[in-house]
């Protein structure tokens, strides 16, 4: 089969989705895929990269050549891209499926699959929906919470609607705030708030990545658990073993750094230490949150986990693309549910065929 490799993008996300997409490719078989390697700049060029299998398996990140003509993938809606280069004339690859491993704004949030749905190519992961709804914080947590899942307590912010440090804190009960913008990944433009001053600092940088912020209770001592959910082609939805994640206390919370910069910024513990009826129970949650979601094909589902609160449960965000890196927990768990990243690809590929 061909397989179309979508990767890098304009999204403050780009490097990770470099990552990603390395250890993608070492993990679709040579034998079974061709694959079509095809970059996106930071700048948005699109760039057909080195399309020989074996191109950049065993690198740490794909390259984006700097000197490649850029070329325009129109889709021809028969299950075909048209390839326009400035040098040659318009030409058609057929692709059987496009693994979009774009994260964040531009890749994870529906418009890539509104491209591919226009192709009418097969895609891996969730559609237009699904997507959009996953990517956008406030939208999640709205239907998350009107399904009657747990979501910490927030508040949005627009550049009509803002919040001072105090009407925020007195709003959700606590002194102790995070904020985030509310279309964007791995914690870039994320901080912690306990002061005005450093909620006014919070919310510039928030409000430099998206015209959406949220603000939202911190929950103090709170564990981080994930559970990776997977759709098969005969859309049987299953939840994964579950991983906590231990930020290094140098860094406070897994921001950005402490998931790609340091190496020790974080451990993940897989399986993650839990009474069997608290992991059933997030698991279920899991998947209940892929369905309120319109999730399709795959998503990581994140959940604070208050052990001051008896155990309290609350759904974090779910990530519609989550990570594939060396360290990222989505094919981690997996491994750890016996689904080697070969196997996992397999399933995700044929997912989106069927
Ligand atoms: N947004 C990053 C890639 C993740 O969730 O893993
Ligand atoms: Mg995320």
């Amino acid at each position: 089969k061909r397989i179309g490799l979508l990767f890098g993008g304009r999204s403050a996300e780009h490097e990770v989705s470099r990552m990603s997409a390395a250890n993608i490719l070492r993990a679709l078989d040579p034998d079974r895929y061709d694959v079509v390697p095809i970059g996106i700049g930071r700048d948005g060029r699109w760039v057909l990269c080195d399309g020989g299998n074996g191109a950049g398996r065993g690198a740490r990140s794909l390259d984006i050549p700097d000197g490649a003509p850029p070329v325009a993938l129109l889709p021809g809606g028969g299950g075909e891209m048209i390839v326009l280069a400035a040098t040659s004339g318009p030409e058609a690859i057929r692709l059987d499926a496009v693994v979009p491993v774009l994260h964040g704004p531009n890749g994870e949030d529906g418009t890539i699959q509104g491209l591919l749905e226009l192709a009418n190519i097969p895609y891996v992961g969730s559609g237009v929906m699904g997507s959009a709804a996953g990517m956008d914080k406030d939208i999640a947590k709205r239907l998350l919470r009107d399904a009657g899942l747990p979501v910490v307590p927030f508040l949005t912010l627009t550049a009509g609607r803002r919040a001072d440090y105090r009407t925020a804190s007195e709003a959700l009960g606590t002194p102790d705030l995070f904020v985030k913008p509310a279309n964007m990944g791995s914690s870039v433009g994320v901080s912690r708030a306990g002061s005005a001053a450093e909620f006014d600092r919070a919310s510039e940088v928030a409000f430099r990545y998206d015209g959406k912020v949220l603000v939202e209770r911190s929950v103090t001592g709170a564990r981080e658990i994930e559970c990776s959910v997977l759709e098969d082609a005969a859309g049987e939805v299953r939840a994964s073993p579950l991983g906590e994640i231990v930020p290094a206390t140098s860094h406070g919370f897994y921001s950005y750094d402490a998931k790609y910069v340091d190496a020790d910024g974080a451990l993940l513990r897989i399986p993650a230490d839990l009474a069997p009826d608290l992991a059933r129970r997030i698991q279920d949650l899991a998947v209940e949150t892929f369905r309120v979601l319109n999730c399709e094909g795959m998503a990581r589902v994140d959940f604070f986990v208050d052990p001051a609160q008896e155990q309290s449960l609350y759904v974090n965000e779910v990530n519609t693309l989550p990570g594939f890196t060396a360290i990222s927990m989505y094919p981690k768990l997996w491994e750890a549910g016996g689904l080697s990243q070969e196997k996992l690809m397999d399933v995700l590929i044929e997912h989106a065929i069927a």
